[in-house]
């Protein structure tokens, strides 16, 4: 493995023991009101069905997570707005989405110490979109604009959620070129491309940053593209999108720009369903405190405390994984974790070079990406790679490099390969 000297953030979680954890969760399902032996007679819900998912399986005594799933707590609402300002039924599983913030925000992203808010939200594509709707609604407030003059600004290789969430807003999507062999938002490119929007009558900029693109686990060069925002003068609000990055590059980089400790950046995105190995449903949105109160939906009267999320109901039990497994871990170990899965990569990519297949990777994100020249389609299919598009003929395939990835399988694919070629060339 390369020897990269990185300074790294502060992070000290401190592990705990799986007897420990299981307490805890216990310990907060009892100070939810529990539907099967307690008074609850007004919620349109109750613990999942009970004749497929009976409650006295013995082997739920063991089972934490099992447990919250069958109790069904719902999480509806922003709980680091206050205690009071929550659903009381569920204050205790609560608790620890709240912890979950905490830790997301100020031992991993650098935040200070309870400056900032969020929810564990459906997934990466609710949580940016939820920033949009955040900085969309800010700008008709404070600036009293209307949403033709708001745009998003966006790399070509980000998520598709981002053009999903302006056109669900309204607003104008401005996609910005990168260069194909570094995947970069090109300097200049931004520029012209901000100038000419200015030019159309934009005025107000939600800008979003990745950090780890989807098909190339690229990030975006901040500190480059806040320098031009602020060269031009321009008002804009900055939300990163780390749906995939936000588990490892802190992990592998070490310390960068892209944390709360960094003035432009208001809101973070990250997908605990991805390398936290969460169940689907597990998106973390984080945002500086005083913002959320711009998605304060009046009218959601029975909720205690209001909604300010997009998706309403959610299922409490989420947020007990993800505190599960970052309480497994601790801080060392994720890190550990996430140092053994790049060591991998990196051997992937070693792998890769020696059979002479090119490919880009960021030397900070378990994602390989392959033109299309370099490898046969049916291989390419037969190990369930990704293709950059399923609408023509794709450029790029990419291998994530997840735990379940393994020497034996990377060594049968660069073997196809090499069979597949020969065949061809012959
Ligand atoms: C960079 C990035 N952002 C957002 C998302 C959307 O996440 P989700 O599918 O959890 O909504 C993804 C999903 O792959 C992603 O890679």
């Amino acid at each position: 493995m390369a020897i990269i000297t990185k300074r790294l953030p502060e992070m000290n979680w401190e592990r705990r023991s799986s007897e420990e954890i299981k307490k805890r969760v216990f310990q907060a399902l009892a100070e939810n009101r529990n539907y099967r032996n307690e008074d609850v007679l007004g919620f349109p819900a109750t613990y999942l069905d009970e004749v497929e998912f009976y409650e006295d399986a013995p082997f739920l005594e063991q089972a934490a997570f099992l447990s919250a799933f069958l109790a069904n707590p719902n999480h509806i609402g922003c709980h680091t707005l206050g205690e009071d300002q929550s659903e009381q039924a569920f204050k205790g599983t609560q608790r620890l989405e709240i912890e979950v913030i905490r830790l997301c925000a100020e031992e991993i992203f650098e935040g200070e110490k309870g400056k900032q808010d969020g929810y564990i939200a459906s997934g990466g594509t609710e949580a940016n979109i939820e920033a949009m709707w955040i900085y969309r609604n800010y700008y008709r407030e404070a600036f009293e604009a209307n949403d033709k003059e708001i745009a998003v600004v966006y790399s070509k290789d980000s998520h598709y959620s981002i053009a999903k969430g302006a056109n669900l807003l309204g607003l104008f999507s401005v996609p910005l070129d990168v260069k194909e062999g570094t995947r970069e938002i090109h300097s200049d490119a931004f520029r012209k491309a901000l100038q000419s929007a200015i030019a159309e009558g934009l005025r107000y900029f939600i800008v979003i940053m990745n950090m780890g693109t989807t098909m190339f686990g690229s990030v975006d060069d901040i500190d480059l593209i806040t320098a031009v925002l602020e060269e031009e003068g321009v008002p804009f609000r900055m939300h990163v999108d780390a749906a995939f990055g936000g588990f490892i590059y802190p992990f592998s980089k070490g310390k960068s720009a892209y944390s709360f400790q960094n003035k432009h950046i208001t809101s973070i995105a990250l997908d605990a369903h991805k390398l936290l190995q969460a169940p689907y449903g597990t998106g973390i949105f984080l945002i500086r405190k005083g913002w959320m109160q711009f998605v304060r939906t009046e009218e959601a009267s029975y909720v205690p405390g209001k909604d300010y999320t997009l998706c309403g109901s959610r299922s409490g039990a989420n947020a007990v994984a993800v505190w599960m497994i970052l309480m497994t871990y601790g801080s060392k170990g994720w890190r550990a974790k996430m140092d053994m899965l790049m060591a991998k990569t990196e051997s992937v990519c070693n792998r890769l070079k020696h059979a002479g297949i090119s490919y880009f990777n960021n030397p900070y994100v378990n994602i390989i990406s392959i033109p299309a020249s370099e490898i046969p389609e049916k291989v390419a299919r037969n190990y369930f790679l990704v293709p950059d598009t399923h609408d023509e003929s794709p450029s790029w395939w990419k291998i994530v490099v997840m735990p379940h990835v393994k020497n034996g399988m990377i060594d049968r694919f660069i073997d196809d390969v090499h069979g597949f070629k020969q065949m061809t060339f012959k």
